[in-house]
């Protein structure tokens, strides 16, 4: 029997493994019958592999350099394309709309963040009777009381939900928001205090809350049980993570049974102000394997260089091993938060890429393309 050479795909290969591996790769063709699972850079047809080398360029793309034929048994039919998950069966958007909301009510409400905190942050809960159905990740909107300077009525201000499915009572009757309240001082110097979130932080229990939507598919979890999946918040961002962690590590669902890694990277401004550390606490006792979390407090944080500590500073101490993550194929990234947030990621990222002859913007491009790279960031 001929001897075979298995190229795992654990690992899932991406552009630069195949690239690493291509050598080896072709003198063991030349002699050997080989098997390879991966989709990315090879295709196949009846039974034979055909897998192109390129260039590392884009992740999916670049110059042709060298191109092996390699004859393989395929034990397995190629995998089916992946389906997308915004086109899940399930999943609903817009049940509500603005005309016609639906009217919870608030069940509870407490300020999450201690009294020294800058910026107050709530945690709420509101009664949906089973009606509003949602998945993690996606957001409600909600229509404050009252009448704007025109006389119109407010419009609908959006928030991420920060439960999973069945929400925190674990009866799929509830929903869950993380919201900051906004003040701040205009040109005069006057206090000004933002409609929605004020509305929100004040509202007390048994009091009607009127919630549109669900709606988003931006940052819906992956289907994969195995995936790496590493979110990056800051703030308030938290707030969809919190569902996908809870989905993950305190819930039994039969179709899904999380053995992957979640790595989470959180930014807040002092430690007063750190969000729902107890249950990280909690989720790391439940899967030490599965889970990891970094937390950068900008105010009282700085790296070697004396720079402030925000999320992709302590992204930057391991750098190394996300960009090793990132190139697997079964990894999301997922980014939640203030605008900001965005441009210091990829300058990281710029910097990581160019290290293996990447171009990190069509890198990300790609990997956006294939559901790996999700931004919702305001
Ligand atoms: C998809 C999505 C998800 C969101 N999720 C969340 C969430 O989970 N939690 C959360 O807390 N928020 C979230 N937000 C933000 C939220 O929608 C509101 O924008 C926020 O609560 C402020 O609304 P408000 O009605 O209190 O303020 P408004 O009364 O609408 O006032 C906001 C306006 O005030 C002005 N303003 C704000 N800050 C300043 C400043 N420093 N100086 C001068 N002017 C200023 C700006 O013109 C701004 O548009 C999300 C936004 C989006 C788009
Ligand atoms: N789905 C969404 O789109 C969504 C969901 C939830 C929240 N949000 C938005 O996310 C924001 C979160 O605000 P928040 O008030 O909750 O947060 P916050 O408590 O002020 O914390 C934000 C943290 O990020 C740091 N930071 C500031 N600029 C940064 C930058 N360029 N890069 C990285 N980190 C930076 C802050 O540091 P310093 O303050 O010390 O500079 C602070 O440590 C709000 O604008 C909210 O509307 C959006």
């Amino acid at each position: 029997m001929a001897s075979s050479i298995s190229v795992s795909s654990t690992a899932s290969s991406s552009a630069l493994h195949a690239h690493r591996l291509q050598q080896p790769f072709a003198e063991a063709a030349a002699s050997s019958s080989v098997s390879f699972n991966s989709q990315k850079q090879g295709f196949l047809t009846g039974n034979r592999l055909f897998l192109d080398s390129v260039a590392p360029k884009g992740r999916n793309g670049g110059e042709k350099v060298f191109t092996v034929r390699a004859s393989v048994e395929t034990a397995a039919p190629a995998a089916a394309k992946k389906q997308s998950r915004k086109n899940d069966e399930g999943l609903v958007v817009n049940t509500y709309k603005p005309k016609t909301p639906y009217i919870g009510k608030c069940l509870l409400n407490s300020k999450i963040v201690g009294d020294d905190a800058p910026g107050e942050t709530w945690h709420m809960v509101f009664s949906t009777e089973g009606l509003v159905k949602y998945r993690e990740g996606q957001s409600i909107g909600v229509v404050p009381p009252g009448v704007d300077q025109n006389g119109k009525p407010h419009k609908l201000r959006l928030y991420s939900i920060a439960s999973s499915a069945p929400g925190d009572f674990g009866d799929y009757k509830t929903v869950s928001l993380c919201v900051k309240r906004l003040v701040y001082l205009n040109d005069k110097g006057e206090e000004v205090k933002g409609v929605c979130s004020n509305f929100l932080c004040d509202l007390k229990p048994g009091e009607e809350v009127s919630i549109t939507g669900p709606v988003g598919k931006e940052m819906l979890m992956p289907t994969d049980p195995n995936a790496t999946i590493i979110m990056l918040a800051t703030g308030t961002g938290i707030a969809p993570f919190r569902g996908f962690l809870w989905r993950m590590f305190f819930e039994k669902h039969e179709d899904y049974k999380f053995k992957g890694l979640a790595w989470l990277f959180l930014g807040v401004p002092t430690s007063s102000s750190l969000l729902y550390v107890d249950e990280y606490e909690r989720m790391k006792k439940i899967a030490p394997d599965n889970f990891r979390y970094d937390l950068a407090i900008s105010r009282e944080q700085a790296n070697a260089k004396g720079e402030k500590m925000y999320i992709q500073t302590r992204m930057a101490e391991y750098a190394d091993e996300l960009w090793e993550l990132l190139k697997k194929d079964n990894t999301f990234v997922y980014m939640c938060g203030l605008k900001g947030m965005e441009k210091g990621i990829d300058d990281i990222m710029t910097g990581l890429a160019a290290r293996d002859g990447y171009d990190w913007a069509q890198y990300k491009k790609d990997l956006k393309k294939n559901e790996q790279w999700n931004v919702e960031v305001y």
